[in-house]
């Protein structure tokens, strides 16, 4: 069984404020850090940094040679990393004094994948193989399509939320790992009992983890139910504690733990995050979660 990821490759732009800017506001930051990032690149480390060997396929443009080379010395397989003629994608986000963040996006190269592009990375996997995508790429629906007909087994972060989700064929999807705000646009429900049972209602075959940050998490597949509570530490920068935890999860379930084990593992893992700065920088290697 082997992973595929394919995902974006961003360079993030940090900036350090007292609160966000404001509509028709100007503002100087307190400091600039220039970090690797990415949903994609992110998860692609937690697995790897998890104990899990995964194969990263994505875009960049030259600028993002060092996103290469950051996950390359990771050990994570870049054989299917092209380097396309567009800058890279990049991320300008503002972190705030209590740690949390905004984040703007550019697609960049990650969203000039063409349907030769993903067939040439899907031919290299095989039934029983895991795809994890998140939603900063282009051609989603076809990537999704081609792979549930390989018989690929579908994780899916649907992070960040837009309006094209719902279109995508969220039905051949065996695994979601979502947030409260992604579950609330698939459901319109507002509880989070509710946006599980209506997912589950919703997509049959789907196993669900809802994310509710400083609520812990929730896990619900058919009848089973798990709730595991955070952990409550002092957040620095929350910037990769989702893609943290998809990654932990992932990795800890393929390697056999039970969903209760997954969820506890990602759970201090990503409360590892939140205190440091940074976005893969700030992902932390199990032994620490170990410790
Ligand atoms: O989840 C955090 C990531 O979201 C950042 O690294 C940024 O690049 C955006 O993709």
């Amino acid at each position: 069984m082997k992973i595929i990821n394919i995902g974006s490759l961003n360079i993030d732009y940090v900036y350090e404020v007292d609160s966000f800017v404001k509509k028709g506001e100007t503002k100087l930051s307190n400091k600039l850090n220039i970090y690797s990032g990415g949903k994609g690149l992110n998860q692609s480390i937690a697995l790897k940094r998890a104990g899990a060997e995964v194969y990263h396929g994505g875009l960049i443009g030259k600028d993002g040679s060092f996103l290469k080379e950051l996950l390359e010395k990771e050990k994570v397989n870049t054989d299917f990393i092209s380097i396309v003629n567009s800058p890279s994608g990049h991320a300008i986000i503002q972190v705030d004094e209590s740690g949390d963040n905004c984040i703007l996006l550019h697609g960049g190269a990650n969203q000039l994948f063409t349907e030769e592009i993903v067939d040439s990375i899907l031919e290299n996997f095989n039934k029983g193989d895991y795809l994890l995508l998140q939603n900063e790429i282009n051609l989603m629906e076809y990537i999704i399509n081609k792979a549930s007909e390989k018989g690929l087994i579908i994780v899916l972060n649907p992070s960040p939320i837009n309006s094209k989700l719902k279109s995508y064929p969220l039905d051949k999807v065996d695994i979601f790992i979502l947030n409260e705000v992604e579950g609330k646009e698939l459901t319109n429900k507002e509880k989070e009992e509710d946006i599980l049972n209506e997912l589950i209602s919703k997509y049959l075959k789907a196993q669900f983890v809802l994310t509710l940050g400083e609520k812990g998490v929730r896990y619900g597949f058919k009848d089973e139910r798990i709730e595991v509570n955070a952990k409550q530490v002092k957040a620095m920068d929350t910037t990769a504690a989702g893609d943290t935890f998809t990654g932990y999860y992932l990795a800890s379930m393929l390697s056999g733990k039970s969903v209760q084990e997954a969820l506890e593992t990602a759970t201090v893992a990503s409360s590892i995050t939140v205190t440091r700065e940074g976005a893969a920088d700030s992902i932390p290697y199990m032994k620490e979660i170990l410790e």
